[in-house]
């Protein structure tokens, strides 16, 4: 289960990051797909990219329209339960579609570049408090969204396996207690 508040806490996102990330809206309105197709020019060079959207059957047309849906919901984010739902069910979207989780980070590092690509182009007063704003606001989307394939992997072993979670999350640190013990030095 996410802890919202404990991922905002730990990645210091403030009322200030949030004014940031409103104030970068109407940017995110006006050049997102600009952005996006500097990050479709880097993805179409990836035969496994390539492959995914094929065999789904996605147009290289409906995947820019998803991505700035996804830039939009993340630059008006209320940083709320809706964002989390909205975000956790785009990653199981891609656990479903058998889109690798490396890809997942790999494609948003793409986008926070670009994006902040973009923003130094605009040559903006505050760019470097901007910027770190945007960093915050692309690293919590990770975080939630790569949250869906864990839950996942522990949903099916737990699954597959009959074992209670708590049980398994014992098991778990007792394994990684023993092994800082067994290390040299
Ligand atoms: C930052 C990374 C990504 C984000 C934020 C993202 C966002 C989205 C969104 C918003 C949707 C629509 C979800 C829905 O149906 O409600 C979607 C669907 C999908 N995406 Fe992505 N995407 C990302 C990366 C990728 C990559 C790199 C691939 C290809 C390898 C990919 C393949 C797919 C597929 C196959 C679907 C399902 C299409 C369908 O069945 O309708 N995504 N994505």
């Amino acid at each position: 289960m996410i802890d919202l508040e404990e991922i905002l806490k730990n990645l210091e996102i403030d009322e200030k990051d949030r004014e940031n990330i409103r104030m970068l809206l109407p940017v995110i309105q006006n050049y997102g797909y600009e952005i996006i197709d500097e990050v479709v020019k880097v993805l179409s060079k990836d035969p496994e990219v390539v492959k995914i959207l094929q065999e789904d059957n996605l147009p290289v047309s409906k995947a820019r329209d998803a991505w700035f849906y996804w830039l939009k919901t993340l630059f008006s984010s209320e940083f709320d339960k809706e964002f989390v739902r909205k975000l956790s069910h785009i990653g199981q979207v891609h656990v479903d579609a058998n889109v690798k989780e490396s890809i997942v980070i790999q494609t948003t590092s793409l986008f926070l570049m670009k994006t902040l690509d973009k923003l130094l182009s605009l040559e903006l007063d505050n760019f470097t408090e901007l910027s770190k704003s945007v960093i915050k606001l692309f690293s919590l989307s990770l975080v939630i969204m790569v949250n869906s394939y864990r839950k996942e992997l522990i949903g099916s072993f737990l699954e597959f396996t009959g074992l209670k979670e708590d049980l398994f999350n014992r098991e778990i640190k007792m394994q990684r207690k023993k092994r800082r013990e067994e290390k040299p030095g």
